[in-house]
Parts: structure tokens; sequence; C-alpha cells
């Protein structure tokens, strides 16, 4: 027998700093879906999920909490309401669940940190930074708040520790490459933003031990280095199959590495798009096929974050909605890789209208339906009509355009094309009128049969492709139309009108109907209480934030941060200028030279780089364009430029881009405020 193809998919492995919430539900359930799609199509799949349990920000927690950091990771992954419960609840099908404490992935991260030594890729350097003494912390210069530690607001001296460093640099070029050749990160939008940010501005190798905590995988040659927590937490992918400990034979390695597919949050891309890789390589390792970079969840606008404290808690919502409702709300509400707004009124809606009105009245009305008109088992003999084929043929083309879909991870969509034949069906419902036709049972039998039988051939086919979804609901659905195992295949869902001996079983309403109203009562309550979940916990977040932020800048130096504050926002001065004059600047062959008008008689003078991109300076004069006019004044060919013009690249027809200044209507005058 040929060996069945395998596929290797993985979440990341979340902090257990806190309880997790709605957006690692999001993730999780994502890829369960993909995972039990492609088990459906007869892939051996290997889904893994875990926790990722080191670092100073958790070592800090349990300090606080007055545990020992074991003991704390512990509870958050193994306690009642803990993330292996939680995945439990959510009928999540991971194979296997890593934590980066198991013994066999810290000795396995000891000799891969060895190897990389040994092979020159790891070599022991200087980290040079700002150091605050009685914090006992470096910080980097942007992370200074007036040029004092951002945490006591005390003095910061110049200071240096020991480090070992990953050559992150020799690998810029081959990265830069992987990114940009190929379908390697998805979705594509996602690659522009790395090769800009990261890769162009130059990579520097990467600090990749911690001398200031203790929590992590020592370094086993040079006691007191610990290893940096995204190297520990990278090679988890690898560990779990096997490599380098004799917890799974070896042949898991063998057979599922290199991973098919790194299902990520858009936040952690740069680690898993650049530093996986780059590591990869310096282990002269095959890479993973994909990563794929999901959006956010947000709540009222911003991203929904354990830090912030604005959680929405996946076990309330899978106790009052049921689990199904909410993986598929999940699912059909956001395209995979955009972010999107989460609510409560939403997630009512859309399994009022989706799920107890479209899904829920076809099965119910359906096998109703054949109960009444003939004692639950669609005679054999049975009658078509020419109006029954547009239903019928968007059935029988609904599994090849689902597949398309699910393999660009379109999972959104995927659901609305299932969704646009179950309309299909509720309306064909009322086109032949079942209950006209029941009128004269000798005339109309074998017609009302096959009407019938349509039916449920399309509950067959969109149960079984619904089943990644909700897997609960689907099977449910199949014993209602007594769907046999055999028909509810990945191969059966191609094809129409393979059923004999159609009997059906009445059950119960698959997805109740919800009042909206009260509904949203009910949770506007149990999420001002809920005790043991989050308000406790938001009251423990807020005092923990100040550690916590603490422990993430150095723990994370050389995360660039993803975020400024609105403070810093409001720092940068921005005006409408209007352009007097522009010219070519002597003896510079990038400079433009722009005399602006800023409003109440102020004249300033801007250098800009962008010679390149506007050959014909004067065309610009009269233009109203975008100035920052607090950045600090700089000479360039001794001229003083007292600002910076805003530009963005654009792409141009020929698949080039060319950079154009920003610019803005006509009517404002110089010196409007932008902000
Ligand atoms: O970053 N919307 O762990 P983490 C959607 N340990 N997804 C969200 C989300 C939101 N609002 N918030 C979190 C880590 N996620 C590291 C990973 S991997 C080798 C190490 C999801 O607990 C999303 O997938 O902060 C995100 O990337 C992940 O949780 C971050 O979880």
């Amino acid at each position: 027998m040929e060996a069945k193809k395998k596929f290797y998919i993985t979440t990341p492995i979340y902090y257990p700093s806190a309880k997790l919430h709605i957006g690692h539900a999001y993730c999780t359930v994502a890829t369960d879906v993909i995972a039990r799609y492609k088990r459906m199509q007869g892939y051996d799949v290997m889904f893994l999920t875990g926790t990722d349990e080191h670092g100073q920000k958790i070592e800090e927690k349990a300090k606080k909490a007055g545990v020992t950091p074991q003991q704390f990771v512990d509870s958050i992954v193994l306690g009642k309401d803990g993330v292996k419960a939680l995945w439990k609840l959510m009928n999540i099908s991971n194979d296997r669940f890593i934590r980066t404490t198991d013994d066999y992935h810290v000795a396995a991260i000891q000799k891969i940190f060895k190897k990389m030594y040994d092979n020159g890729d790891i070599y022991k350097g200087k980290y040079k930074g700002k150091y605050c003494t009685p914090c006992e912390s470096f910080w980097t210069e942007s992370q200074l708040v007036d040029g004092k530690c951002p945490d006591c607001g005390g003095e910061v001296i110049d200071a240096e520790e020991e480090a070992y460093f990953f050559r992150l640099s020799k690998y810029a070029e081959p990265v830069r490459k992987l990114l940009l050749e190929g379908n390697f990160l998805e979705p594509a939008s996602r690659v522009n933003e790395m090769v800009k940010n990261f890769i162009d501005p130059g990579l520097e190798d990467l600090c990749v031990s911690r001398t200031s905590f203790t929590w992590g995988v020592p370094v086993d040659f040079d006691p007191g280095h610990v290893v940096y927590v995204w190297v520990d937490a990278l090679f988890n992918y690898c560990t779990a199959l096997g490599f380098m400990n004799d917890k799974y034979p070896d042949s898991d390695f063998e057979e599922f590495w290199p991973a098919d597919v790194h299902m990520v949050g858009k936040e952690i891309v740069r680690f898993h798009s650049i530093i996986w890789p780059a590591m990869l390589m310096s282990m002269n390792m095959p890479l993973p096929k994909k990563i794929y970079g999901h959006g956010w969840l947000l709540l009222g606008g911003s991203r929904m974050s354990k830090t912030k404290g604005n959680v929405v808690d996946p076990y309330i919502l899978s106790e009052r909605f049921g689990v199904d409702a909410l993986r598929f709300y999940l699912m059909r509400e956001f395209p995979l890789g955009s972010d999107g707004n989460f609510s409560n009124e939403l997630l009512i809606s859309r399994i009022n209208s989706e799920l107890a009105n479209d899904l829920g009245n076809l099965l119910s009305r359906s096998v109703a339906m054949v109960e009444k008109y003939f004692g639950g088992v669609i005679p054999a003999e049975r009658k078509a009509d020419p109006m029954d084929d547009e239903l019928v043929s968007m059935a029988r083309g609904l599994r090849d355009k689902y597949e398309r879909l699910m393999d660009s991870f379109g999972t959104q969509a995927a659901l609305e094309e299932i969704f646009k034949v179950i309309s299909r069906a509720n309306k064909y419902i009322d086109e032949t009128a079942p209950w006209v036709l029941a009128k004269d049972m000798d005339a109309n039998g074998a017609r009302l049969a096959e009407v019938m039988y349509n039916l449920i051939e399309v509950l067959r086919i969109t149960l079984t492709l619904l089943t990644p979804f909700m897997p609960e609901s689907a099977s449910k659905g199949f014993a209602q139309i007594g769907a046999t195992e055999a028909e509810t295949t990945w191969q059966a869902a191609n094809e129409f009108g393979i059923r004999r001996n159609v009997r059906v079983h009445k059950g119960e309403a698959l997805f109740p109907r919800i009042d909206a109203k009260k509904e949203l009562e009910t949770l506007e309550k149990l999420e001002h209480q809920a005790p043991a979940c989050q308000a406790q916990q938001h009251e423990a977040e807020k005092a923990d934030n100040k550690a916590e932020k603490k422990a993430e800048k150095v723990e994370e130096k050389q995360d660039a941060a993803d975020y400024i504050s609105f403070d810093d926002f409001e720092k940068v001065k921005l005006r409408v200028a209007v352009v007097k004059n522009c010219e070519f600047v002597p003896k510079s062959e990038k400079l433009l030279r722009f005399t602006l008008d800023m409003g109440g008689g102020e004249e300033r003078t801007i250098l800009s780089g962008i010679r390149k991109w506007y050959p014909e300076p004067e065309t610009l004069i009269g233009k109203r364009v975008i100035a920052c006019v607090n950045l600090k004044p700089r000479k360039m060919v001794g001229i003083m430029s007292e600002g910076m013009l805003l530009s963005a690249f654009t792409p141009t027809e020929d698949g080039g881009e060319e950079l154009r200044l920003l610019s803005t209507e006509d009517i404002m005058p110089g010196g409007s405020e932008v902000g």
C-alpha cells in the first residue's frame, strides 16, 4: 500500500504568563481546521501546539505570586482552566503538546546551541547598553525616557556585559532570497514589510544569551548564561519530533520535517521568517515550507492582549454558545490574513442568521418533511426536474471550490461558498413547495421523493465540508440524515446522488436561536464578574504591568517596538507646507532643496534626497506637502535642513516602484497641523 502523504502543521507555542484569551484560541482553531481538513483529505497529519515557558517575564510573575516558576507555569498549563483544558474544551485535535520546560526539549536546546557555537555561528561578545544599577536592567538608547531608566526614572550608565551572539548578519542575503522567491511567507503582503523594515536596513547579529535572570535553558558550557527565549522557543518545532532527543523516535523527525506550515500571528512573523530560517541554515537543516502570518482579533479597534487586559474569554463564550458556534464564528467572520474586530453582537448575529436559520432550519425542515411524508425513508422511485439543476450543480462543484480556497488559507471564503449552497437549498424548498406536492401523493410522490433526496444530499455534502470547522455538529447532523461514515468522506463529498435507502432520524436543533438582547446583558454581567477568570486576572495584570513591561523590554531587547505610545506619536509635529521653490542642490546627486511656506509668514528650507524621483523639481512648486517640523535641524552639503518631507513608495505599472511625496488637498493652508 502506498504510504500516506505527510503534513506537519504548528501553532505558536504560547506564553503561559496569564490565562489564554480568544486571540490564542483564534490561531489554534484556524490551525485545527486546517489539520482536520488535511486529515479528511487522507494526509497523515502531525499537529503540534504547546507552551513557551521560560523567560524573565514568567520568572517575575512567579516571584510575585510567591511560587516557583515551574509551579507558576504548571498552574497555567495544567490547571482547571488551563491551556490544555482549553484546547480540550475547544475540540482541538493536536497530536502533540510541547512544553519548553520538558526535559527532552531542554537537553536538545543545549545541544543545538552548542552545535551553532561549534560551527562558529554563535560567538561570545559584549552586549553594550545603558544600565540602571538599582533595577539591574540593561536598556537600549531608544527605551530610555528622557535619558533615564524607563522603570524607576533613575540615572543610567554606559555598561557592557558578556553575551553570546548569533551571526544573523551572515544570513541576510540567503534569507532575503528566501523571502523574495517562491511563497515561503504568506500572505505575500507581509514579505515587503520584512525585507524593507528588517533586511534592507541591515541585519545585526542577535544576542542569544542572558545573564540577568536564571529561568531559562542554561548554556551548559558557560554557567550563568541562559539561552534567549526565542532560540529556545523556535526549535520546539523540531524537538517535538524527536530532533536531538530520544523522547520521540528519530523517524518522526525524518518523516515530518520540514513543517508544511507554521501558523503564527503577524507580530511574530519576523522571528519566524528571518531568525528561524537563519538558524536552520546554520544548523544545516531543511527549512519549513511556509510561514503563514494571520491577522489579529481586535477589541474596540486595538489588539487584544494579555498585557492590555482587553481580552475576551473563550471559556465563557464556549459555555454560552457551544464550542462549534464559537469556532464557526471565528473562522466565518474574519479572513485569516487580516485583522478583525471581535464583538459579541456579531457573534450572536452570525449564529442566528447562518447557523440557526440557514443551516439549522434546512436540516430540521428537511428531516421533518421526510418523516412526515415518507415515514423517515425516502422511496426509491424518484422523478427529477430541470428545476433541480442549479442546486445539484452547485453542490457538485462545491468540493473543488472549497479545496482551492482551503489550500490557500481562504477559510472564510470556503465557508462562504458552503453557505451559498445552503441558502440555495432553502430557496429550493420554497420553489418546489413540498407541502403542495404532498397534497396529492399518487400524482406527485416520486417528485416529492426527488426533492427530499436532493435536500438530504446537499446536507450530506455541506456537512462533510463543514466537519473541520464544526466536528461535533457535523456528526450530529450526519446522524439525523442517516449518513454513514463511507458517505461522509472527502471522496464522497465530490459525488452527488450516491446514497441508496435514505433513512432519517429526527433530532434536536443543532443551533438554537439566541435572544440577542438577553444574551448580551448576561455576557456583560459575566464579563464583569468572572472572578475566577477575567476580572481578577485583570486586576492582577494591572498590578503586574510594571514588572511585566520591564521584563518584556529586557528580554526582548531586539524586538523592534511594534508600537509607540500616543505620547510618542504626539512628539512628532507634522505640518502642511506649500512648496514656494524647489531646485537641484549643486554638488549633490541626490538632494533637492525645498523652500517652504509654513503659514504665518514662516519660511523653511528642507533638503530631501529624492532628486532621482523628481527630475523636474520646478513641477513641485505650488504643491502642498507634509513636513515633520521638529526633527533636529541637520547640515548637509553646507546647507541647514530644517525638517523632513514625508513620502511613500508606490507601485508602477511595469511592476517597479517609485517614490512620491505625500501631498494634501489644495485648500489646506500652509502650517495646518497634521495628526
Ligand atoms: O508570542 N489576535 O506567545 P504569545 C489573534 N511565545 N491572535 C492572537 C492575538 C490576537 N489579539 N493575541 C495572541 C508568543 N494571538 C511566543 C511564540 S513561537 C515559537 C513563540 C495569537 O502567548 C497569535 O497567533 O504572545 C500570536 O502570534 C500568538 O497568539 C502569540 O502568543
